[in-house]
């Protein structure tokens, strides 16, 4: 593609684009009264018109039916989170059994690991990616504690080389062929948070595999953003928020993917009655017999409210198509890349100014930027004139294009005010 740094190539490529119409299905905020270029869809995306009515349909029926929406209206709450599966399982590239919508991503961890991090004397270590987000730190961590290990001896972590900012995928295969003998579990994020690096799945299960340690991801950074073939690569259980890409609104319901191969009541884990066989679940029986799909890890009764919104959002990614996406979704982020270093050239010593830390080749639509001699002051002037990126301690400015929204306007008009703050 050829490039141009000119806004009649950027309204050009917007009025080609096959899928410029969902832009305004989405509210855009306003910062300080005025109109904004988002990119922080990696944070939180934005509001898809439709949430109203499908959280109001719910609303209605809970005012109509009372308790019987359980059972009543057009889609009755006890089997609500169901219509979820079949898109869930379309975005992760997995069977609908294999996903469920529930609890929040890293609680959903936590239970996963009761089913996935079984340590023994001799195998007990996690091998995760350093400066994984805190979260997944801390829950390894005390997972490991919980276990009765130390932690610093628990958890094997994977850091770039001095002077790298990204992680060598032949360095993660290489150490997990180092410690084989001691690694009880495999678990790294689909894309690290703050380098915006796509971890290469497929090779990563594989190799573990090969040496029998079970692998997990999470998926907080991914789903919506890059392709994903959970089922195929042999995956053995994954996570993931609807708060970013995948725009369901600030800490809705997060989901599971459990593979198959897994889908056996005998595997431990922590129950409750959700999870319960749907034939026996209101006979309140004594004994937890698990649905024999993912939906058996569920434990408390579905957020039916979050779970609207959530459904509002995927019907858009329904009709959008996770192809055309990911296709719009290359074009734009490298236009991104192209601005910034078309900015850079402008204001001289090009190698130094912006520095793009995510990988060329290893990438969804976020690109990290440290801004050098510049830090978070350029954010807050970035901010203070429309743009809403993100900061990331202790140095990098975060900033996604996401194709159900940007434009490639957005993307010029943003480097016309780069170059302004510069
Ligand atoms: C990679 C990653 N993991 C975990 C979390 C925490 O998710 P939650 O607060 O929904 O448990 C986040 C939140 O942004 C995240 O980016």
């Amino acid at each position: 593609m050829n490039y141009q740094n000119a806004l009649a190539f950027a309204k050009q490529m917007d009025a080609a684009d096959p899928l410029k119409h969902f832009r305004k299905e989405f509210y855009f905020p306003k910062y300080r009264n005025r109109e904004v270029i988002y990119f922080t869809g990696n944070s939180l995306g934005l509001q898809p018109k439709t949430s109203k009515k499908y959280f109001n349909a719910v609303l209605k029926d809970w005012a109509k039916h009372g308790v019987e929406g359980h059972f009543e209206g057009d889609t009755p709450w006890l089997s609500y989170h169901e219509a979820l599966g079949k898109p869930l399982a379309k975005l992760t590239g997995s069977k609908p059994s294999e996903v469920v919508a529930m609890n929040h991503l890293t609680s959903n961890i936590h239970f996963l690991l009761v089913s996935f991090y079984k340590p023994t004397i001799k195998r007990y270590k996690i091998l995760c990616e350093a400066k994984a987000f805190p979260s997944d730190q801390y829950l390894l961590a005390s997972q490991a504690q919980f276990h009765g290990y130390n932690p610093d001896e628990a958890i094997i972590e994977i850091a770039p080389r001095t002077g790298e900012h990204n992680i060598r995928s032949e360095d993660i295969l290489t150490t997990i062929e180092k410690h084989k003998h001691e690694l009880a579990l495999i678990f790294f994020g689909g894309i690290n948070y703050f380098t915006g690096q796509v971890f290469d799945m497929k090779r990563i299960a594989k190799t573990a595999h090969k040496v029998g340690i079970p692998v997990g991801f999470d998926l907080a950074h991914a789903i919506g953003n890059i392709k994903l073939n959970l089922h195929e690569w042999d995956v053995d259980f994954a996570a993931w928020c609807s708060y970013k890409y995948l725009n369901s609104g600030p800490g809705n319901i997060g989901g599971i993917f459990i593979h198959e191969k897994h889908h056996r009541k005998e595997l431990p884990r922590f129950a409750g009655w959700w999870g319960h066989d749907k034939n026996t679940r209101f006979n309140m029986g004594k004994n937890f017999s698990p649905i024999p799909s993912a939906e058996g890890w569920q434990v408390s009764t579905a957020n039916t409210l979050g779970l609207s919104i959530h459904r509002a959002s995927l019907d858009i990614f329904e009709r959008a198509g996770m192809d055309a996406l990911l296709k719009k979704s290359k074009t734009l982020t490298d236009y991104l890349a192209f601005i910034i270093e078309c900015v850079n050239t402008e204001k001289g010593n090009p190698k130094k100014r912006l520095e793009i830390i995510t990988p060329k080749n290893e990438k969804g639509c976020q690109l990290s930027v440290i801004a050098h001699g510049q830090g978070k002051n350029l954010f807050h002037k970035l901010m203070a004139n429309g743009v809403i990126p993100d900061w990331r301690e202790p140095n990098v400015i975060r900033m996604a294009p996401v194709p159900l929204y940007n434009s490639f306007e957005d993307i010029y008009r943003f480097g016309e005010i780069l170059k302004r703050l510069l």
